[in-house]
């Protein structure tokens, strides 16, 4: 994609025709400043009268352990400011895995992953990856297997988030995230990342190999992902000469089919 803007069009395209195809779609969402501009664009969508939230439901990636969804840092808050406070979402059916500290979160945990299956399943999950490789907050050494549980935060994530807190606000250290394992049965992973910051984990992720170690590199064992990346993002692929061809293949098979799928 040659711009941040370019990758949020389409992102939020991709989001839009899945929820025009099945208006009671089930939504991953992410936090974090990559998706803000997708979720920009889906709100016009709904002020446009282009789309309706009404049926969806949503689950969130993440949630910091302890804050509680009235906590101006909490995910919670992050997407009422951002999506829901602005589109036609019952609210009821808006889930984040908000543990306070009195909760186990092994419950918590629990509870989440019985409500995504409740729901039958994930049907789109956006995903931003940090520059450590994470994909919601798996830290690098999460099992491929993890469900939704409490992790601690590396080091490099507390430093790239600390962007978010003030000085005199306490940074919290843990949180709770679906697994590894959670995201890899999503229907289909929207991955969408741009800057040079992101380049290194995004090449492990898509030609590195298959490790913990960058947790984004599970993604390869996923049955339907799509990377939505700018240049700079996409600055240390070998391969990406060989991967503009398979998007501009994509257009053209999707345009003659009038199907999506990954080809
Ligand atoms: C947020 C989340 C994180 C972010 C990642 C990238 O819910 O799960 O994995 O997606 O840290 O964050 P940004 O987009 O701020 O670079």
């Amino acid at each position: 994609m040659p711009s941040h803007e370019a990758l949020a069009e389409l992102g939020a395209s991709l989001i839009a025709k899945l929820l025009i195809q099945k208006p009671s779609a089930v939504l991953g969402l992410a936090t974090g400043s990559t998706p803000i501009a997708i979720y920009q664009r889906l709100v016009k969508c709904y002020q446009h009268g282009e789309l309706s939230f009404q049926e969806v439901t949503t689950f969130n990636l993440d949630e910091y352990f302890g804050l509680s969804p009235e906590n101006r840092h909490s995910y919670s808050a992050f997407m009422r400011r951002e999506l829901f406070d602005h589109i036609d979402i019952d609210i009821k059916k808006a889930y984040l895995p908000t543990c306070g500290g009195t909760q186990n979160p092994i419950d918590v945990g629990e509870q989440y992953e019985a409500l995504i299956a409740n729901s039958g399943g994930i049907d789109l999950q956006i995903l931003g990856v940090g520059s450590n490789g994470h994909i919601g907050f798996n830290e690098p050494g999460s099992s491929l297997c993890s469900r939704t549980r409490l992790k601690t935060l590396a080091e490099s994530t507390m430093a790239d988030n600390s962007r978010f807190f003030g000085v005199f606000d306490d940074q919290p250290q843990l949180a709770m995230t679906m697994g590894i394992g959670t995201i890899l049965e999503s229907k289909h992973a929207l991955v969408v990342a741009s800057g040079q910051q992101k380049a290194k984990a995004i090449k492990q992720a898509i030609e590195g190999p298959l490790s913990s170690y960058c947790p984004a590199s599970s993604l390869q064992l996923h049955q339907r992902v799509t990377f939505i990346i700018d240049e700079d993002a996409a600055s240390c692929l070998s391969e990406a000469s060989y991967f503009r061809l398979c998007a501009k293949q994509k257009d053209k098979l999707t345009k003659r089919f009038e199907i999506n799928r990954g080809w």
